[in-house]
């Protein structure tokens, strides 16, 4: 199996009802290690680029909306096959839908606050990675 990174971010659902350290207990029971975590609160403009593949959804401002309102945390999660161990965490994306015991369907309470973001392929978690962490703040 290989050691992997993923990005991750806990949204702003999540940490304004205080669950940074309930997710993060989770993530680190999952197995996963945290090397690289910041609080930061996102601008449009950083909401845009990071979401672009996304810009032609009907949901598109409301996404844009939900992850500048208030802060998010943003990490680098590394682990045996980081990318889809935290996506079988994260559970569905629709809470709804999501299995008994992953974080969505313990903390998110709808589609758009969702609690948690990871990324879904090798690539794009590169990418994510690079938006938010330069290489000297990642510490496996
Ligand atoms: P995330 O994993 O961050 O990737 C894209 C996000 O868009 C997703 O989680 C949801 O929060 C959001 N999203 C996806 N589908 C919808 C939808 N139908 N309505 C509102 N938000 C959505």
């Amino acid at each position: 199996m290989a050691i992997e990174r993923t990005f991750s971010i806990i949204k702003p659902d999540a940490t304004a009802r205080q669950l940074t350290g309930a997710i993060n207990a989770m993530i680190e029971k999952a197995g996963l290690r945290i090397v690289a975590q910041k609080r930061v609160r996102m601008t449009r403009e950083q909401a845009e680029t990071f979401y672009a593949v996304h810009r032609q959804r009907p949901f598109f401002a409301e996404l844009v909306e939900t992850m500048t309102s208030g802060p998010v945390v943003v990490q680098a999660l590394e682990g045996e096959n980081a990318i889809a161990a935290y996506r079988d965490l994260m559970g569905a994306t629709d809470p709804a839908k999501a299995a008994p015991g992953t974080i969505r369907k313990v903390h998110a309470k709808s589609i758009s606050e969702n609690s948690v973001h990871g990324s879904d392929a090798a690539e794009t978690a590169v990418k994510e990675i690079a938006q938010f962490f330069s290489g000297n703040e990642i510490v496996g």
